[in-house]
């Protein structure tokens, strides 16, 4: 059996490979909006396995494939035999041989990893505890749409050093921009745990008022991510000085753009002001997953596709 291309890390493809995907992101959006069909996945079916919750995620790969000519399944562990022990590497094999792709959002990085070790047909990371690559996909396509290319901008990653953090890490690395991070003490970026080659394209600021100074993007997230909720209330205090708010915009500049994966909290990593106001591209943000993984479906059973 060879091995399929997977998703797993935003690193799992090459700067070549991404401007293909803006491109193709862009082509298969102006088609939904002009309300042209596009079905080159006609009799094509995802799984999408779930351990964790998921509005977005789950929306927008269940919309996607069907808009696609498409359908997707979608399993949890609490419903399926997931959930009661069966070895993450017996259902790679059954599930990879009833379906043409898999999605799937868990804990470690280690658990999607040994499923798509075994899998017969690609696996996508839908979020882990430590990537959320789907994410910054549409993310990029969106800071791509509003402002060009993101080549030698500087993004401000406020907050937790979370799976968004280590994800925007990698995808600085490999499309060449800066990130700076600020965190509180204790939460600061693992470079190892992100995935990093080198710690060229990313600066830590202790105060996250400096690391905002004139970026192109501030861009935070929860300050507990799911399977962290046991730590969420000694996290409220540790993070109480890290939310956006709207001096942190102020000292960005005019230009700069403000993104939230959401789920947001107002009032806790944003202010309702910024969140709310004429920085935010938010619901841009959310759109774009959409047409942003069905070019990534596209292209993981497809290849390259000419327009
Ligand atoms: N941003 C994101 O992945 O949202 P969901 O948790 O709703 O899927
Ligand atoms: N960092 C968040 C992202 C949710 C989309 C989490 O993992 O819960």
């Amino acid at each position: 059996m060879t091995s399929p291309k997977h998703y797993l890390q935003f690193k799992d493809f090459s700067a070549d490979e991404y401007a293909y995907l803006f491109e193709r992101i862009a082509w298969i959006k102006a088609r939904f909006k002009a309300y042209e069909p596009y079905h080159p996945m006609f009799d094509r079916t995802l799984v999408m396995i779930f351990e964790k919750a998921s509005t977005r995620t789950r929306l927008s790969f269940e919309a996607g494939m069907a808009q696609l000519g498409g359908s997707a399944i979608y399993l949890n562990t609490r419903d399926s035999q997931l959930g009661r022990g069966e070895p993450v590497e017996d259902a790679a094999h059954v599930i990879s041989r009833m379906c043409d792709l898999v999605m799937i959002r868990t804990f470690e990085q280690e658990i999607i990893e040994r499923f798509a070790a075994n899998s017969r047909v690609p696996v996508i990371n839908g979020l882990t505890n430590e990537y959320h690559p789907c994410q910054i996909l549409a993310d990029i396509h969106t800071f791509i749409e509003h402002r060009g290319s993101i080549q030698g901008k500087t993004v401000a990653w406020i907050g937790d050093s979370n799976n968004m953090c280590n994800t925007w890490l990698q995808a600085a690395e490999l499309l060449d921009f800066n990130v700076h991070v600020s965190t509180p003490p204790g939460y600061e970026v693992e470079p190892e745990r992100a995935g990093l080659y080198g710690t060229s394209h990313f600066e830590q600021f202790a105060d996250p008022l400096e690391a905002c100074r004139g970026a192109d993007l501030v861009t935070t997230d929860v300050w507990t991510s799911m399977g962290f909720e046991a730590e969420n209330e000694a996290r409220m205090k540790a993070f109480a000085d890290w939310q956006v708010d709207a001096e942190m915009m102020a000292v960005a500049g005019g230009e700069s753009l403000f993104m939230h994966c959401l789920p947001a909290h107002r009032g806790e990593e944003v202010s309702a002001e910024v969140i709310d106001g004429p920085h935010s591209v938010v619901w841009d943000e959310a759109e774009n997953r959409l047409h942003a993984q069905k070019a990534l479906m596209e292209y993981l059973l497809l290849g390259k596709v000419d327009a």
